[in-house]
């Protein structure tokens, strides 16, 4: 065919057509592509430890996606570089037509009929998938109330008439848990990568995920949702022991004396320093600090083992009161919350003070 323009060699002649010959050769370079895409896909290790049962089942689930995509992957690049080369203009077809193409009716019912399968298959299996994930357990699930605040994650526990709240999540392996989770300020997102789960935390309502933790360990706790300053800071870790380490580390802390607002006896404050004030919303101090006497390991703001080193009571009263005045080397302004003033009692700033300097002391 002719068109007419000046320089055209008129229409793509038998010369770029691709023979059956091209076509199987290129079929055989995509099935080999495929398979060691497939190969390498499956072989890389995308995750952290998994560490509960959803995790497995969302595991599998990527896994047959990779299978599944990387073919259609392979399938488009190789098409579009194959015809980027083959098809490519030549010097003097500037102004040339391409040939007139009409439509082929096997053509596009394959192809549309094709994906369409994939992809309600795909529907199908991952809404199996998630509604297996989601399922209540058959038996009893702990409920653990998690809380967001910024930049730190609360724990509840309500066990019969036992009540105890930490900044150090454990939980029993193999038992299934309930995460009801809230936000007192802003939006967080409690994730734990091991898990594989993650869900936000909204202010006015309460969310909610199951797991069933199978593998013991410490694992990150994190938040996942731009929150403000301390957002990057804002992780702890769950600790998955034996059912008889949790028996006894929850016998513990629900033993601890309650912290009651302007009580006749003194505040424990180590407690206090673990669990915060739940009933005025004191974050715990645990939360974002480490205090090896109190065990607690959060790392948001200084190193109270450390950076408490040659300062005396005074130094202390006002770091907790006033936290932006002297803020330690390499930690921001504004992280701290400045109201444990209004929502901690005196007598409860007066013992966290004495414990801490006690402590400090001792070193
Ligand atoms: Cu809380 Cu980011």
């Amino acid at each position: 065919m002719d068109t007419g323009v000046p320089g055209s060699r008129g229409g793509h002649g038998s010369a770029r057509e691709v023979s059956r010959r091209t076509a199987a050769k290129l079929m055989i370079a995509g099935v080999l592509a495929s398979a060691i895409g497939i190969a390498i896909g499956l072989a890389i290790d995308w995750f952290p430890t998994s560490a509960s049962m959803q995790a497995r089942r969302i595991d599998t689930l990527f896994d047959v996606l990779i299978v599944v995509s990387v073919p259609i992957f392979t399938l488009v690049a190789a098409v579009v570089l194959f015809s980027a080369v083959r098809f490519r203009m030549r010097a003097g077809e500037e102004q040339a037509d391409g040939p007139p193409i009409r439509g082929d009716m096997r053509l596009e019912v394959l192809w549309t009929a094709i994906p369409a399968v994939l992809i309600l298959s795909l529907i199908t299996y991952a809404y199996i998938v998630l509604t297996d994930i989601e399922r209540a357990p058959a038996g009893r699930e702990r409920v653990v109330r998690v809380t967001g605040q910024q930049f730190a994650w609360t724990f509840r526990f309500e066990e019969g008439r036992a009540q105890a709240s930490t900044t150090q999540l454990h939980l029993p392996v193999n038992a299934p848990v309930k995460f009801l989770v809230r936000s007192i300020d802003v939006v967080h997102s409690f994730w734990v990568p091991a898990f594989r789960m993650k869900i936000d935390a909204v202010p006015g309502i309460t969310t909610s995920y199951r797991v069933t933790p199978t593998r013991t360990g410490t694992f990150p706790a994190v938040c996942a949702e731009l929150c403000g300053l301390g957002h990057a800071f804002m992780r702890s870790g769950v600790r998955i022991v034996s059912q008889r380490e949790f028996d006894a580390w929850l016998a513990r802390l629900t033993r601890r004396r309650p912290i009651t607002d302007g009580a006749k006896t003194k505040p424990d404050a180590r407690a206090l320093l673990v669990s915060g004030n739940p009933n005025t919303g004191a974050t715990a101090c645990g939360a974002c600090h480490t205090l090896a006497d109190s065990g607690s390991t959060g790392r948001t703001g200084p190193n109270l083992d450390e950076s408490l080193a040659g300062k005396d009571a005074a130094y202390i009263r006002r770091a907790i009161l006033d936290p932006n005045v002297d803020v330690a080397r390499g930690f921001g302004r504004g992280i701290m919350p400045r109201d444990y003033g209004e929502k901690l009692s005196a007598e409860e700033i007066d013992a966290l003070v004495e414990y801490i300097d006690a402590v400090r002391r001792r070193r």
